[in-house]
């Protein structure tokens, strides 16, 4: 279960017109809350957005990358606090990686939409730009957003064929674990 999980999983960026139910949303938040952290010290916050008009502008965050999250039925901000962890970015990562897979498991398709070290414009931090939006205190970082929401493309699973199996060594780099597997 947890492999083809894991296998499914693809980047989504078009989706149905369809609200997330409120169940659905509680359960991808609460996968985000479990995912553990540097020493306990859950520096991660989160913002969910079902507001239109503000995931229309979430959606400007980028010049590219971001612009699907404005038909996307909700966007999830993934932020911390660097006061409560010097790792908050490896923090943030995993509750993003998280809802990532929640969302797998619950029928959801979602795509994560880089916001640390991006620019919205060649003057403005796409993490400025979002934290101005949503009223985020200075001393808070954006990591991340995901789009999420019902699919509306098809996308093939990962193939075994397609693992970098040769990246992967044993004792000694160089040393490979598994010869890949030939295409
Ligand atoms: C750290 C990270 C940052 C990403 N940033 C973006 C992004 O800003 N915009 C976007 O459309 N996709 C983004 N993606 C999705 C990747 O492009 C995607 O995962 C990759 O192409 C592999 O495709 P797959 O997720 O379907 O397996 C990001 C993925 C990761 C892990």
């Amino acid at each position: 279960m947890f492999f083809s999980l894991i296998k499914n999983r693809r980047s989504i960026r078009k989706y149905k017109p369809q609200e997330i139910e409120r169940e659905k949303i509680e359960r991808l938040m609460q996968a985000a809350l479990l995912a553990p952290s540097s020493k306990g010290r859950n520096p991660r916050e989160f913002i969910v957005v079902d507001d239109k008009e503000l995931l229309l502008k979430l959606s400007q965050a980028r010049p590219h990358g971001s612009s699907f999250l404005a038909n996307a039925p909700l966007g999830i901000v993934v932020l911390a606090d660097p006061a409560k962890s010097d790792v908050w970015i490896e923090d943030a990562s995993i509750a993003a990686t998280f809802i990532w897979l929640a969302a797998e498991a619950l029928g959801l398709g979602a795509c994560w939409i880089q916001v640390r070290e991006r620019k919205q414009r060649e003057s403005i931090e796409a993490e400025e730009y979002i934290k101005n939006i949503l009223s985020i205190p200075p001393g808070k970082r954006v990591l991340a957003m995901m789009g999420v929401g019902y699919p509306d493309e098809i996308k093939s699973p990962k193939q075994e064929e397609d693992l970098e199996y040769e990246k992967v060594f044993c004792n000694q780099y160089g040393n490979p674990l598994k010869e890949r597997v030939s295409r």
